[in-house]
């Protein structure tokens, strides 16, 4: 398997390699939509710019047909080169219309650059839907539930089987009533129900301590699996996704809209919280994003949730927007370990590396956050043994690796920092990431 895994990997790396020599060859005639979509999303216009609705900048499908190429090509490198020196009325215009949010300069692009985006912009397919609904909270049936639910369906199912095999019987009776030799055979006695299934000897033993030796196994079995289920399961908030006070949705902020998790969750790479950010975070965007559209001309319920916890009045004059009686929005808090136990993001996110999604799953689907790991011990001890940590110009890490290098200097191959196919292994738990005291106050 190791091997075919490395063939096929270097097939995709060479048909990759020579997409990408053809590629950058191509772009220098022809405007390059792919090209251009790397642009896109490397210098993430996608979190001001959305190609069907107006986020903090305008929708920019069909930007071709209201600006020239040149116009673009100006704007997009420096807009505020172009408004000021050039004076383009255009440019002053919607810069006013945008209440003076200003677009930031670009001038890492080269003009055959934007014109790749451009090229990105018409050419990007339509979606199929348009607006997002942001449901309410599914509280998804928890895994216990489920299980309760098979073991019923089972017993159902078995006592129907029972009964159509009493009504088979039976209706077998009537109608061997006329054949006296077949209702003879009927009732002579029958084989045991353990001498049908055993061979041999085994059959004849005693009906009652092959029954007793039956529930004895399946009792212990059946108890073994309720132990297993309480000790992993009981107490665990896996899956739990209660209602928020204000339908946010991850999966139109994180996933359509493309904002990087850090843009609200801005210590996860500092501190130990990943910490819930404030309302006038939002209002970066829902001063303006009001979704009228979408409810006939009134401001969407769940938006004026917002103006109403920050005691905000859009129609007030400026400057006096904001009244005197902001409230918290009290968000339900999903993810808990015990006091006893210790976390720090920073530890994780900055100093190892790991992605949110490895722990918090796939977060810029969901529309309601789920919890997706137990987060219990076993979980972090087994990630602390298997997890490969990437030392290289990592500070963090400089006492580890010097040890690890005298490690296999001495032993060889038969250094304990080498795993079983002989690959260098450096885990959190040789740096410490077992110990009790690490993770436990
Ligand atoms: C920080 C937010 C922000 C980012 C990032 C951003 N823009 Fe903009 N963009 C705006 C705003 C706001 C406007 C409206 C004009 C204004 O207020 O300056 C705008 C206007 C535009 C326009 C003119 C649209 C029209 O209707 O004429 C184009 C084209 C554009 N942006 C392309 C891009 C591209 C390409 C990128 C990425 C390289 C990008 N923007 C990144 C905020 C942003
Ligand atoms: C526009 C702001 C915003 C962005 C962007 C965002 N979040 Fe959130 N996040 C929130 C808010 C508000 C909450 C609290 C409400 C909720 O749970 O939905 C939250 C809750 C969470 C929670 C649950 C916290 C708890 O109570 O345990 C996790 C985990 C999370 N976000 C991870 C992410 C990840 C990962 C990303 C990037 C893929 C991300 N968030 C992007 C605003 C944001
Ligand atoms: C970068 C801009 C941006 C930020 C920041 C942002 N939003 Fe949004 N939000 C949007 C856009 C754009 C939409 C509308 C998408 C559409 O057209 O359906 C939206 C839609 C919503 C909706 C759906 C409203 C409805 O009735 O359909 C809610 C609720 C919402 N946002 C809450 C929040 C909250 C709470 C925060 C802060 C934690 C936040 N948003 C931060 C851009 C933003
Ligand atoms: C190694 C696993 C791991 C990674 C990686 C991780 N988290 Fe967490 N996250 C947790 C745990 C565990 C908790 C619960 C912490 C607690 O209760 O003290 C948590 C809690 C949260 C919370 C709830 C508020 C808080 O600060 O406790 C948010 C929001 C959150 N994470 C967002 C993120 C984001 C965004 C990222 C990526 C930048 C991320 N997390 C990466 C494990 C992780
Ligand atoms: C997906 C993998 C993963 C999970 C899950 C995980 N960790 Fe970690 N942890 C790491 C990595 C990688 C590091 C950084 C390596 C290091 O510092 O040695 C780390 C480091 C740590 C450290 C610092 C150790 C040191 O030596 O400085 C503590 C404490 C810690 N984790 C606690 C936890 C706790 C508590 C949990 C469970 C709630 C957890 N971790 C879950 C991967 C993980
Ligand atoms: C990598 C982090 C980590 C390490 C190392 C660690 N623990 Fe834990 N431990 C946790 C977490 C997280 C919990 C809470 C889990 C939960 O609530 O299910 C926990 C829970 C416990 C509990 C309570 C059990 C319960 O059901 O609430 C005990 C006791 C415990 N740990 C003892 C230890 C001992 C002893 C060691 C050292 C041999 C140790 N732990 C090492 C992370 C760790």
């Amino acid at each position: 398997m190791f091997p075919n895994m490395i063939a096929r990997n270097m097939k995709v790396w060479m048909l990759s390699a020579l997409m990408a020599v053809s590629v950058s060859s191509y772009a220098q005639d022809k405007p390059n939509a792919e090209n251009g979509k790397k642009l896109y999303e490397a210098n993430n216009c996608g979190s001001c710019h959305a190609l069907d609705k107006k986020v903090v900048g305008p929708a920019l499908r069909g930007v071709h047909t209201r600006r020239s190429n040149e116009w673009l090509v100006q704007w997009v490198r420096n807009n505020e080169k172009f408004r000021k020196e050039t004076k383009d009325p255009d440019a002053i215009a919607l810069y006013n219309d945008y209440g003076g949010a200003a677009m930031n300069i670009f001038e890492n692009l080269t003009p055959a650059n934007v014109l790749d985006i451009v090229e990105y912009i018409k050419t990007a397919p339509e979606p199929k839907k348009a607006a997002v609904v942001v449901s309410d909270a599914n509280q998804p049936k928890d895994d216990s539930t489920t299980l309760y639910i098979l073991l019923i369906l089972v017993g159902i199912f078995s006592a129907v089987l029972l009964v159509l095999a009493r009504v088979k019987n039976t209706l077998k009776r009537v109608a061997a009533e006329k054949n006296p030799e077949e209702l003879a055979a009927m009732d002579a006695p029958k084989k045991g129900f353990f001498e049908k299934i055993l061979p041999g000897k085994w059959g004849k033993k005693n009906p009652v301590v092959l029954t007793l030796f039956t529930v004895a196994i399946l009792g212990g079995v059946g108890a073994y699996y309720g132990f297993q289920f309480s000790i992993t399961e009981v107490g665990v908030q896996k899956g739990y996704a209660p209602k928020q006070p204000i339908a946010f949705s991850h999966k139109l902020h994180a996933g359509d809209l493309k904002l990087d998790c850090k843009y609200c969750h801005s210590t996860v790479e500092e501190s130990k919280q990943a910490s819930i950010p404030a309302l006038n975070t939002c209002m970066n965007c829902h001063k303006g994003v009001q979704l009228t559209d979408k409810y006939n001309g009134e401001i969407s319920p769940e938006i004026k949730k917002i103006y109403a916890a920050l005691d905000y009045n859009p129609e007030a004059k400026p400057g006096e927007e904001y009244g005197n009686n902001p409230r918290p929005i009290r968000w339900v808090r999903i993810h808990n370990l015990p006091d006893h136990a210790y976390f720090n993001h920073s530890q994780h996110v900055k100093v190892g590396k790991q992605t949110c999604q490895t722990c918090h799953g796939a977060i810029e689907k969901m529309e309601v956050v789920q919890q997706h790991s137990s987060l219990q011990m076993g979980w972090c001890i087994d990630c602390h043994r298997n997890a490969q940590v990437d030392v290289a110009n990592n500070n963090y890490y400089k006492a580890l690796h010097e040890k690890a290098a005298k490690d296999i200097a001495s032993n060889k191959n038969k250094s304990k920092y080498f795993s079983a196919d002989g690959k260098v292994k450096l885990t959190p738990a040789m740096n410490g990431g077992l110990e009790c005291s690490k993770c436990h106050y």
